[in-house]
């Protein structure tokens, strides 16, 4: 496999979200919710998961990077940063099914942490949710350790 990490560039943002798509059933929060309580607002849970990314990418374009095979987007991580905090968070992480198992998560976990050194923060956040198993081992594997669980909350109003 002959994998590059670059940084994200606006005109990525579509084929981030298709592999969002593809990649967060049965591990989406969103999802979870909209099994309860059925969709919000006229939108499922796909255009919010893919709104998370819009967002996540035009907050912090830079903090944003693709994994490219043969010129063809197959990963990607966004990120966010609390400069005075001295954190920086891994919002988002996906690999395309046919890749999976192959280190590419590792890899871009690895850029992403390299460059929250670079910009001079102290410490690295990630989420998971509880039953996402490939996620807990993979950041575990990486180095972050379990601090606490959170457990997520909704009501239909
Ligand atoms: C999570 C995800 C990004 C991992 O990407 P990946 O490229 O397959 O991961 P890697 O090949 O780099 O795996 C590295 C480590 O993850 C862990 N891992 C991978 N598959 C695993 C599995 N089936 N069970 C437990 N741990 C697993 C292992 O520790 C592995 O290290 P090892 O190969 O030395 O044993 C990918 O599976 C994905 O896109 N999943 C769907 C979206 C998602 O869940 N995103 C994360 C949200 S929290």
């Amino acid at each position: 496999m002959s994998l590059a990490i670059r940084p994200f560039r606006p005109a990525d943002l579509s084929v981030l979200q298709e592999i969002t798509l593809s990649a967060f059933p049965g591990v989406s929060l969103d999802q979870t919710i909209e099994e309860k309580f059925g969709e919000q607002n006229g939108h499922d849970w796909r255009w919010r998961k893919a709104r998370h990314i819009e967002l996540e990418t035009t907050a912090n374009p830079a903090g944003a990077f693709v994994a490219e095979e043969h010129g063809r987007i197959v990963a990607y991580v966004t990120t966010s940063l609390d400069r005075a905090a001295g954190n920086g968070r891994i919002a988002n992480l996906a690999v395309i099914a046919e890749l999976r198992g192959r280190g590419v998560g590792r890899q871009l976990i690895a850029h992403a942490l390299a460059w929250f050194r670079a910009e001079g923060l102290g410490y690295a956040l990630i989420e998971s949710m509880s039953h996402n198993e490939v996620g807990r081992g993979l950041y575990a594997s990486v180095g972050f350790q379990e601090i606490g669980q959170l457990v997520h909350y909704a009501m239909k109003l």
